[in-house]
């Protein structure tokens, strides 16, 4: 199979139309097989997915040292065609507690040395901070990337959860090749400021959440059983009425799907596809099965009649519930 490739802004690198985002492998989910997340990483690279997807806090350093052990284990030709995407600045204590952000300079060099003993590479293809540290102007962190860039250590910088403002100032400092944000069929708030902004400046984005946190994957059941340090045991749209609001959502959903002979999960990616080719969806697949259920959105065609058909169904203000909880709605400047 010939993976279909994007671009990554118009300074960034070629890459898979389809990306790996492996946060669920170590954290967030509830954990994960840490074999199988290997395996998948391996399955992706051999489908010819090449961005992969990590941050120096999933697991504090777990995913990062997964991904290593991947590249390390995978066919030399396979290898070289990966690139790494890194978030960091997000700070936590041993419990996993949220305790800020830090994008000052000296910091983003800091935790860049560290990404790279544990990725076990001697770059990483592109370098962002999580969420906009209140206290450093964005030019200044993405100074520092630059700066990184300069020594080799970085190829490109991106963002992550700014909105318009932010993403023209960093914009003004150095290339910014992909803004990294939430954006599916229950997730539309970029559509009014943000990706007008990103599609002026030549900036592409890398979608995570398309699923909505598998919400709206078709395979999340009300009667699911989530551990206390699974994000969506404390997520707004995974709550009592919200949840089975959004629920029925994925069964209106559902019809569509069957109609066109795909999973939902498929026809919730392939949508995201369908919004432009300055899109990279990221898949949070954490299994060989669930991956494969993923690629196979590639394939899904939707023309006109479909688009129309599913944003009847889910139109774009369609959820219940926020996508955070309060405390962390108030770290997006995304959200401002
Ligand atoms: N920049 C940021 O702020 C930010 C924030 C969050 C995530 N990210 C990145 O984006 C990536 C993707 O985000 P996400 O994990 O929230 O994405 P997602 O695709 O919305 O959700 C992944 C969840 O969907 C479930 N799922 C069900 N069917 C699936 C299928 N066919 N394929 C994939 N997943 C399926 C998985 O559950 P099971 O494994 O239980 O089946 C998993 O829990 C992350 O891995 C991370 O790298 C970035």
């Amino acid at each position: 199979m010939t993976m279909r490739t994007r671009s990554l802004g118009l300074t960034g690198p070629q890459v898979s139309a389809l990306g790996l985002g492996c946060m669920g492998m170590s954290a967030l989910y509830g954990g994960g097989d840490r074999a199988e997340g290997i395996a998948t990483i391996h399955a992706a690279l051999e489908a010819g997915v090449t961005l992969l997807d990590t941050g120096d806090f999933y697991g504090m350093g777990h995913n990062e040292l997964l991904i290593g052990e991947a590249l390390r284990t995978a066919p030399a030709a396979r290898r070289q065609q990966a690139l790494t995407s890194v978030k960091f600045g997000a700070l936590r204590g041993p419990d996993g507690a949220w305790s800020g952000y830090d994008g000052r300079p000296a910091a983003v060099k800091n935790f860049a040395a560290y990404s790279l003993q544990r990725l076990g590479v001697d770059h990483i293809d592109v370098y962002r901070l999580a969420r906009l540290d209140p206290d450093v102007p964005i030019e200044e962190t993405v100074g520092a990337i630059a700066e990184l860039v300069e020594k080799g250590y970085v190829r490109h910088i991106g963002l992550s959860e700014v909105g318009a403002e932010t993403i023209r100032r960093a914009a003004a400092t150095a290339p910014i090749a992909d803004l990294q944000i939430e954006y599916g069929l229950i997730s539309r708030g970029i559509e009014k400021s943000i990706l007008p902004a990103t599609r002026e400046l030549g900036i592409s984005i890398t979608a995570y959440g398309v699923l909505s946190r598998g919400l709206i994957s078709g395979h999340f059941t009300a009667d699911r059983k989530l551990a206390a340090d699974d994000f969506r045991a404390h997520s707004p749209r995974f709550q009592g009425d919200n949840l089975q609001h959004n629920l029925n959502l994925v069964e209106a959903l559902r019809k569509i799907a069957g109609q066109k002979g795909v999973s939902v999960a498929q026809i919730a990616i392939a949508w995201v596809l369908a919004q432009g080719e300055d899109i990279v969806p990221l898949i949070g697949a954490r299994s060989r099965e669930r991956l494969a259920e993923s690629l196979g959105a590639l394939d899904v065609v939707l023309d006109a009649a479909d688009l129309t058909a599913i944003e009847e169904v889910v139109p774009a203000d369609a959820a219940a519930g926020e996508r955070y909880a309060a405390a962390a709605m108030a770290h997006l400047d995304s959200e401002r």
